[in-house]
Order: C-alpha cells, then structure tokens, then sequence
C-alpha cells in the first residue's frame, strides 16, 4: 500500500500520483453531469471499472454542494462562479477533490428518515474510505478517498491504476 497516500491523501505533490487530471467547469447545474461523465470515463481509461460507479455518485455529490456554495462566494478574481475537480490514483488508492470558492466548510447531517436532504455527505462517507475538506486558496476543496480492496489491485506496467 502506498503509505503516503495513506498517511497525507490530500496534501502529496502532483508528481507523487501516477495519474491525476483536472477539470474547471462553470458552477451550474449542468456542470454535474459533465462531471460524472468525465469521472467515468477517468475511471474505466484508468482500469477501474469496479469503481466507476461509485466514484461517479461521489462525485455528483460533491460538485452539486460546491455549486450551490460556489453561487454564494466566486472565489477571488473569478468573474464567473467556477468549480475544480482533480481525480488522482496510485497504486493503493483513488482521490476525488473538488474545490469551490466558499469558504463555508462541509457538515455531514444525521438525517431522520423523513428528512429529504443531508444525505449526500452520508453517501459520500458510506462510499469512500475517508473524506474530508480543508481550506485552500480563496475557497476550499472538499475531498473523498477510496482505498482499494486489499491486495485486490496490482501494479500494472502502462501507468494505469487497475489491474
Ligand atoms: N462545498 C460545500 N460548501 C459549503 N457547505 C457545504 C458544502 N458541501 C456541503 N456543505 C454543507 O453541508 C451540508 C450537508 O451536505 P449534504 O450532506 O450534501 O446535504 P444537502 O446537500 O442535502 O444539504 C449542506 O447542507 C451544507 O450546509
Ligand atoms: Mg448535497
């Protein structure tokens, strides 16, 4: 397993992962289903299609709250609300981050089961091997890691993720 990935998943240097991709999209509603389909279309170009599915609800979910917080806060020097999505991977992992330029940070909700909302961060968590959001330049990125199943990927020698 990758130990700095484990250790430090959102602070490691672009270089450290073997991929990584980035995508600024308008904050509107449409910019939702770009990003699901770019992350899709990540996932399988990067041999994980076990994961694709839940990479995409995370990251619908993710990118739904930054553009709802995004329409309060541009982020400095934006004349149009923009959201970020970087997708990384190695060997022992996938990182989704998605940046916005509130600097209002994430709360997961403890919904009841008449509660119609608060329940994308509980996704997020059910989905992923650990999440969480930190401050960043003028906004903040929130972000979800998934650990892949123990011994369950092997290093391949094209640079992809999967096996
Ligand atoms: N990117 C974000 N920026 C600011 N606040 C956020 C962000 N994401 C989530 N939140 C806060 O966390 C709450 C819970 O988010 P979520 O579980 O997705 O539920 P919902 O989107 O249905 O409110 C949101 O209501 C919002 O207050
Ligand atoms: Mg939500």
């Amino acid at each position: 397993m990758g130990d700095a990935l484990t250790d430090m998943p959102t602070q490691r240097p672009a270089s450290s992962w073997r991929r990584m991709t980035h995508l600024e999209l308008a904050a509107l509603p449409s910019a939702v289903a770009c990003a699901r389909l770019h992350a899709k279309a990540v996932a399988l170009e990067w041999g994980l299609p076990a994961l694709a599915e839940n990479i995409e609800l995370i990251v619908s979910e993710l990118v739904t709250n930054s553009i709802r917080a995004a329409h309060h806060s541009r982020g400095a020097g934006l004349t149009v609300a923009v959201v970020r999505l970087w997708l990384s991977c190695d060997l022992s992992g996938f990182l989704i981050r998605v940046w916005d330029g509130s600097s209002q940070m994430p709360v997961r909700q403890d919904p009841g089961p008449d509660d119609e909302s608060g329940r994308g961060l509980m996704l997020v968590e059910d989905l992923s091997s650990d999440w969480g959001a930190y401050q960043d330049t003028d906004g903040k990125v929130t972000w979800a890691l998934m650990l892949y199943p123990f011994l369950q990927w092997q290093a391949t020698d094209d640079g992809r993720c999967g096996h």
